[in-house]
């Protein structure tokens, strides 16, 4: 398979997101939500992005203290976390007024029921007015909203959708390494349109095609790589991430 960043409808989304971010007018919040179902990308690409413009990723974890939470922000920042949290808070506000960087909470559904740490990453945006962008599944809009707050400081956000066939077409086209007939593409949308999945299909189809001298796979053939693995239909959401 091909290492390269596709630029898919929901990526070309969070550019323009980001860009909305970083010009926005005097006055206007500057934080951002991204969420959407499992496997369709968003770490990928705040990562790509967080990369090219030097912004802050955190990837947030369960059991995250506040504490815990501006350590990695500390660190981030190329500093030692202070033993008061109330220090390390300081120094991040100085460092992010000094030299502004915009911050990325990864896997935000971690923390959705903890209130002190949510009113911290709003408390880092208005005293720095960085863009600070949170990231996660399905639910985090709903329950973001819940922080009447924070929720009033979200300018933008970008719901990361299934893929249609247009995006599956150019995905198997920048990464696959093996040609698939539009029937293989057609059967492969109607098991799957999730990053994560799809990029199992071609890591099955190439490995099979090598071994079998293969140039094209065919529907015929892709239902044979395909015949155990767990598709939309089948999976089971994983809830596990998210405390009511
Ligand atoms: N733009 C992209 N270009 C190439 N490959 C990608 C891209 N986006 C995602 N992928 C592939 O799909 C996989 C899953 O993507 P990613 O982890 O970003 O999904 P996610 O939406 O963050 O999922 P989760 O909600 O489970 O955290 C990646 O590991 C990568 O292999
Ligand atoms: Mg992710």
């Amino acid at each position: 398979m091909k290492r390269v960043f596709v630029k898919t409808k929901n990526v070309k989304n969070f550019i323009t997101m980001m860009n909305n971010l970083q010009q926005r007018a005097d006055g206007v919040p500057g934080m951002g939500l991204v969420y959407g179902e499992p496997g369709l990308g968003k770490t990928q690409a705040v990562n790509w992005w967080a990369m090219k413009n030097d912004a802050i990723v955190v990837r947030c974890s369960n059991l995250m203290s506040v504490r815990w939470l501006l350590s990695e922000v500390v660190e981030e920042l190329g500093e030692m976390p202070y033993y008061s949290t109330a220090d390390s808070f300081k120094l991040i506000v100085q460092k992010l007024i000094n030299e502004p960087r915009v911050i990325i909470f990864d896997e935000i559904d971690y923390l959705t029921s903890e209130h002190n740490v949510i009113e911290t990453i709003r408390d880092i945006h208005d005293k720095t007015n960085v863009p600070v962008v949170l990231v996660g599944m399905a639910q985090a809009n709903t329950r973001l909203m819940r922080y009447k707050h924070l929720y009033d400081r979200i300018s933008e956000i970008v719901r990361f959708e299934p893929f249609t066939k247009y995006d599956l077409n150019q995905i198997l086209k920048e990464l696959a390494e093996v040609e698939l007939t539009d029937c293989a593409i057609k059967y492969i949308h109607s098991k799957t349109n999730r990053f994560r999945q799809i990029v199992k299909i071609i890591n099955k189809a190439e490995i099979l095609a090598k071994a079998n001298g293969l140039s094209t796979i065919d529907e015929i053939i892709l239902k044979e790589v395909i015949k155990d693995e767990t598709t939309d239909s089948e999976a089971v959401e994983t809830t596990d991430k998210i405390k009511v």
